[in-house]
């Protein structure tokens, strides 16, 4: 059987989620899950370890299969390593409709990886997405916290050569 080894929340992570904490009764303590773990995932490498989900879920006070399936489910959330930089390229109608597998094909092409793949030198990680709420930019993608939107090839190119 293998053991866990148990992780310790910082102090500012416990600050942050109490933030969401405060928004919900003391019965619905799991509504805070989903803003939990963006930040325990930020707080870590872009990714959460078996070890950061048990913590999670006793900071909360929820059983860990209840934050394991929450953070299984969501496709914003790692459960391995991932690049320095994460690529969502929307592919919902919108984007599809003004050219979503033009940008997916030359992301592809240009990076030598496949949707739900990293770069051997750990810069980037590629996804797909469903609608990101910017159809009015579409095509579109995010990179970590940031949106791009009205993207060519072109665009993408530019954008990536001014990654750090
Ligand atoms: S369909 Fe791409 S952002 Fe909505």
């Amino acid at each position: 059987m293998s053991t866990i080894e148990k992780i310790t929340l910082s102090n500012q992570i416990k600050i942050d989620i109490d933030y969401w904490l405060k928004k919900f009764p003391e019965t619905q303590r799991q509504s805070a899950l989903l803003g939990a773990l963006h930040i325990v995932q930020d707080g870590h490498q872009g990714y959460l370890t078996d070890s950061l989900l048990e913590a999670v879920a006793d900071y909360i006070g929820i059983p860990k299969i209840a934050v394991l399936e929450v953070a299984s489910f969501y496709m914003m959330y790692d459960l391995k390593p991932i690049g320095k930089f994460k690529l969502y390229v929307c592919t919902n109608i919108s984007c599809q409709l003004r050219g979503s597998d033009q940008i997916m094909h030359h992301l592809e092409k240009k990076l030598k990886i496949h949707p739900g793949e990293t770069t051997k030198d750990g810069m980037f990680t590629l996804k797909e997405f469903e609608c990101l709420g910017a159809c009015t930019g579409a095509p579109m993608m995010q990179i970590n916290k940031d949106y791009h939107e009205n993207l060519t090839p072109e665009k993408v190119d530019q954008i990536l050569a001014n990654l750090k």
